[in-house]
């Protein structure tokens, strides 16, 4: 097996709540690198696999070559993928989703998530995007652009960003690399974070439906654990975590779960400090009853 190009999350603490052993199957909605599939193939667990993006699932496949027997990948949205799988009646020992993008999505200079990018600013994963970046900036009204920018991205100064965003396109900037510098451009003073990180988490929020894509797997998340299971999702940002929240009390509350964590459970030191990428990560988990 090829070294990982992504490091994994939370993958201690996700394979200690998921407990792969064989006999068991494990749906991983998001499987990237395939790292947290690894661990779960390496205990004898069998996994089905989604990606959107064609490079992960063909990256996943070639390097979980000797676990092909246990291993099956599905090339769809994990909102598809658990629609399906629950109107099938499939049912799993545990559910994964690991969500966002991969380091390796966004070092991929060509795909524009990257604010250095000089490529046109796509920010589509995969699968089932119908816009680009780009094409969502020219197809929205600069006020709604305004509140995806405002909502997505937590970003305060969203009208002046979006009037930016505009202009740029008006001049035929189509770059990520120019974008950020339009968005640079227009907020004064010196950041201690590039001022376009917010828009750009906004931009690729939008362009991929992230917060609806999440909803309905959420909806989906009791059907697809069988009795005994667990469902775990890591989150990279407030948005997210709060859905998995709710979303996971108010089933609870309907008696779906038997229990769910009070708190997120968060990286340690030493996993943020040789990961930066974990810093804002959070894990929840669900249960159902044995
Ligand atoms: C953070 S990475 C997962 C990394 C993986 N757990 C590992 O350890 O290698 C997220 C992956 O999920 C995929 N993804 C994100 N949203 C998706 C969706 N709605 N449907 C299917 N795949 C999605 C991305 O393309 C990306 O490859």
């Amino acid at each position: 097996m090829q070294p990982a190009p992504h490091v994994s999350v939370l993958l201690h603490e996700s394979v200690g709540l998921l407990a792969p052993a064989p006999g068991r199957r494990f749906l991983d909605c998001t499987l990237g690198a395939g790292g947290h599939t690894a661990a779960l193939l390496a205990a004898g667990a069998a996994v089905v696999g989604i990606d959107r993006d064609p490079r992960a699932r063909d990256l996943a496949r070639e390097r979980l070559a000797g676990y092909a027997d246990r291993l099956q990948v599905l090339a769809m949205t994990f909102a598809d993928a658990a629609v399906q799988l629950a109107a099938e009646g499939e049912t799993f020992d545990g559910v994964l989703a690991d969500l966002g993008v991969s380091s390796m999505q966004i070092d991929d200079a060509g795909r524009g998530f990257s604010l250095r990018d000089t490529a046109r600013a796509d920010m589509r994963m995969g699968d089932g995007c119908p816009d680009d970046a780009i094409a969502l900036i020219d197809r929205t009204r600069e006020s709604d652009l305004a509140d995806i920018i405002y909502r997505y991205g937590e970003e305060r100064l969203s009208r002046r960003i979006a009037s930016a965003l505009k202009r740029a396109r008006a001049a035929g900037v189509d770059s990520a690399a120019g974008l950020a510098e339009a968005i640079r451009g227009c907020v004064p003073g010196h950041q201690p974070r590039h001022p376009a990180l917010r828009t750009f988490q906004a931009l690729r929020i939008a362009v991929n439906d992230e917060l609806g894509e999440l909803e309905t797997l959420l909806a989906q998340l009791p059907r697809l654990v069988a009795t005994g299971g667990t469902a775990v999702v890591i989150s990279f940002h407030s948005l997210e975590d709060r859905l998995v929240k709710t979303s996971f009390r108010a089933q609870r509350d309907r008696g779906l779960w038997a229990e769910i964590a009070r708190k997120p459970v968060v990286p340690q030191d030493p996993e943020t400090e040789a990961n930066p990428r974990a810093h804002s990560a959070k894990l929840r988990w669900a249960r159902r009853v044995a």
